[in-house]
This record gives C-alpha cells, structure tokens and sequence, in this order.
C-alpha cells in the first residue's frame, strides 16, 4: 500500500476526489449571479493549498510567538504592503479569517457594550453583521437603523445625518450586502465628525471597483474600513481592516490577541497573490467589464418588464423586484426554478417588502463571476432572456430541461479558470 501521505486524493479518498469533481463540473456547468461569489485564478487557487497551510505563526511579522516564521513575515508584509497600495491606506492588517471576524475586530476597538451603532438596515440591504439581533453586533450594541427612502430607494443622506444627530451612535457604518447605488463615503464622513462618531466603512461588495478609483474611496473619510477579500476583490476566502496609522496598534491588537488566533497564512500568501493581480492594469479592465455587464443585465431585464430597486444600478450587483411580472412569484420559488434550470442567484429582501425574509419579493444578482469567464453585455441579454424564460415556465420541467441545455452550451463557451 502506498503511503496515505503521498498519495493522490483519488487514491487516498475516492468518495471526496468526488464530491470535489462533482462541484467542479457543478461550477463549470452553471451560470453564477450570487453578487458576492466569484471564480478565483488559478495562482489564487494554488496558493490557498501551498506548504503555508503548515504553519503557525501568532503575532505580526518581526513579532511572531513561534520560530520559523521568517517566510510567514515575507508574505504577510507582501500582503500587507500590497494592500496598502491598492487601498492607499496608512495601515492593513491582512489576518481576519473573514468579513465578520474583522467586523467584530472593529467594534472590539471602538465600542463598548451597550453603545450605539447607526447601520443600514438588514431588510434595505445591510448585513447580518452590522446588527442583526442574533448576531454577536446586535447582542452586544444598541443597533440604530437607517434604511433607504420610499420615494427612490437610495440611502438619504438628511435622514442618516437626522438619526445620527438624534441617537449620537459611537460608530456609523457605511456598507452593505444588497444595494445597487454608489455609497456617499464623504458624505457619511462628515456626518461621523459632526456627531462625534467614528466611520466605519465596510467595502466587502464594492472593494474591487474602489481598488481600482471606479468607486469612490472610503479611505480618507473612514476610520475603518474592513472587506472580504473574496468578492469583487477575487482573492481568497478572508478578510482585511485598513486604518490609520494611529489606529494600527489597536486593530492588531483586536485582531490577535482580541479575537482571533493563529493566522490563516495560507489565505495570507493567497491574498498577497489576489492584491498583485489587483495592482495590474487588466484588473481595472476587469472590474469596469463587471460594471457593463451589470448594466446591460439590468436594461434587459427592464426591458423584460422586470422593475429593479431604485430603478438601475451603478454597481455589480441588481435587485429584482418580481412582483410586476410573477405577482405570485417568491423569490424563494424563482431561486429553485432558476438553479433547477443551471442559474445560481439567491432569494433577497426588496426594501419594505411585505413578504418574510425566507419568501421574499425579490432576487439579488451580480456579474463578477460571469465576467471573470469572460461573459459581455451581448451574453449578459442572452441571461437575462433565459431567467425570462425560466420564471415565466412556473415550474414547466420540460421547458427547464430545454432552458438546461441551452445554458450548459453557454457554459461550455466560457470555461471556469482552471488549474
Ligand atoms: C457587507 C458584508 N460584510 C461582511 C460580510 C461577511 O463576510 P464573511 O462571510 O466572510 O464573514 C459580508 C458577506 O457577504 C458582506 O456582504
């Protein structure tokens, strides 16, 4: 018998090498509209399994509680400085395991239980992590909300500035997981310096347009900014705070020891991998080919009869009120029928939608993962005719598996990076 350590997966685990060869083809086969995923590069991928998954490496780099860790300080600081160039930040600190887990770095640093955060609404498009009751913000802060108007379904700046001066929040946080608008960073600046609050931006969705200036900067408006990495950003699974010099000490310090452990350094190095691809031109190229395509999805499906909040996008990602056109149609329902028929999306909240948050009216989409395999706007009319089609079936099997075939022939056209 072979040795276990050197053998390959499939011989080693054949009932895993599976499951992983069934989501490979899954990926390949299926068009993916969730706004938050993306595919990886091939680089990135490789990275994330590198010899750096052997590692521990407590601390920071040239303050580390383990020997051998001269090639963990080399990555990290590469990541480090990477970041801070893509970000033009004083200070990054690259360990958080995720976007919560720099969230909550954050609020360890500048809040104290029972003070006040001013955050958007979960139903208008805010994150579970910015205050949902059941979430580690809500237990421990006294979460104010700001939602977004009726009339346009944009964030109001007045009225974010009148609830800020009214609950006098400790941190306002600018950020969300499900709005189609530009965020006003200096706007929300100014408002946080007028109330003596700190801002907090979180850019998990939107850190590819800002790395590369075709979405403003929060940077020099924010105390804090925190991200995933794995977004637009197209790096690995992770997250990552940017602060100023004069706040780096205590977001380490609320990173490792505060609320983390051992660094992920595998996702470290991975991450330095996904920041020098973000530092190329291509990737400019990239993040405004996301942008086209949004909007040339979101037309299409206007032009389907389709009403989107807030009537268009400016980002990666629309919201698509079903209502219109399926007056009984879920979005619960329309994500069945849609991966059913090979096009992975998720069910959301519309603001002031009067359906429960596991029904919904509404379906969240986004394009960078379609333009990370090279999909246009000319394809993006081809998608947004085929979701046309799929909801309009109600359910029709045989229109699915005629709408299946059409979209694995898509697929086959624009292969998935591989390794
Ligand atoms: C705005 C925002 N912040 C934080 C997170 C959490 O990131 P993670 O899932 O890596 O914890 C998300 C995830 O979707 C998000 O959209």
């Amino acid at each position: 018998m072979q040795d276990i350590l050197t053998q390959s997966l499939e011989e080693s685990d054949p009932q895993l090498a599976e499951i992983i060869r069934r989501e490979e083809e899954r990926q390949q086969n299926t068009l993916e509209l969730i706004a938050s995923e993306n595919h990886v590069s091939v680089a990135v991928r490789s990275v994330t399994g590198s010899v750096f998954t052997n590692k521990y490496a407590e601390g920071y780099p040239g303050r580390r509680y383990y020997g051998g860790c001269s090639n963990m300080d080399a990555v990290e600081d590469l990541a480090r400085e990477r970041a801070k160039k893509l970000f033009n930040a004083e200070h990054a600190n690259v360990q958080p395991h995720s976007g919560a887990s720099a969230n909550i770095a954050v609020y360890m640093a500048s809040l104290n239980p029972g003070d006040t955060m001013l955050s958007l609404d979960l139903a208008h498009g805010g994150h579970l992590s910015h205050g949902l009751k059941v979430n580690i913000s809500g237990r421990l802060y006294n979460i104010v909300p700001y939602g977004v108007s009726r009339e346009n379904e944009r964030i109001d700046m007045a009225e974010v500035r009148r609830l800020a001066l009214e609950c006098k929040p400790k941190v306002i946080l600018a950020g969300f997981s499900a709005y189609p608008r530009e965020l006003d960073f200096a706007a929300f600046g100014e408002i946080a310096k007028e109330v003596g609050a700190r801002l907090m931006s979180d850019i998990a969705h939107i850190a590819g347009p800002i790395a590369v200036g075709l979405h403003p900067t929060p940077v020099p408006h924010s105390d804090f900014v925190t991200t995933t990495t794995h977004k637009t950003l197209r790096g690995p699974r992770g997250g990552m705070i940017l602060c100023r010099a004069e706040d780096a000490k205590l977001v380490d310090k609320w990173i490792f020891p505060g609320t983390q452990g051992g660094p992920l350094m595998h996702i470290i190095a991975a991450k330095a991998a996904a920041f020098g691809e973000a530092l190329k031109p291509e990737f400019k190229q990239y993040q405004q080919q996301i942008l086209d395509n949004a909007k040339a999805l979101a037309e299409s499906l206007q032009s389907h009869g389709y009403r989107l909040v807030s009537g268009g996008t400016d980002n990666h990602l629309l919201l698509v009120d079903l209502r219109d056109v399926h007056p009984d149609l879920t979005g619960k329902q329309a994500e069945a029928w849609l991966e059913t028929a090979g096009i992975i999306t998720n069910k959301n909240m519309i603001p002031f939608d009067e359906r429960k948050p596991t029904q919904t009216s509404g379906l969240r989409l986004g394009t960078p993962a379609l333009t990370t395999r090279g999909l246009k706007e000319g394809e993006m009319r081809t998608v947004a005719g085929l979701i046309h089609r799929v909801l309009s079936a109600d359910g029709d099997e045989a229109v699915a598996e005629k709408l299946r075939n059409e979209i694995r022939e898509l697929c086959a056209q624009f292969p998935v990076p591989h390794a």
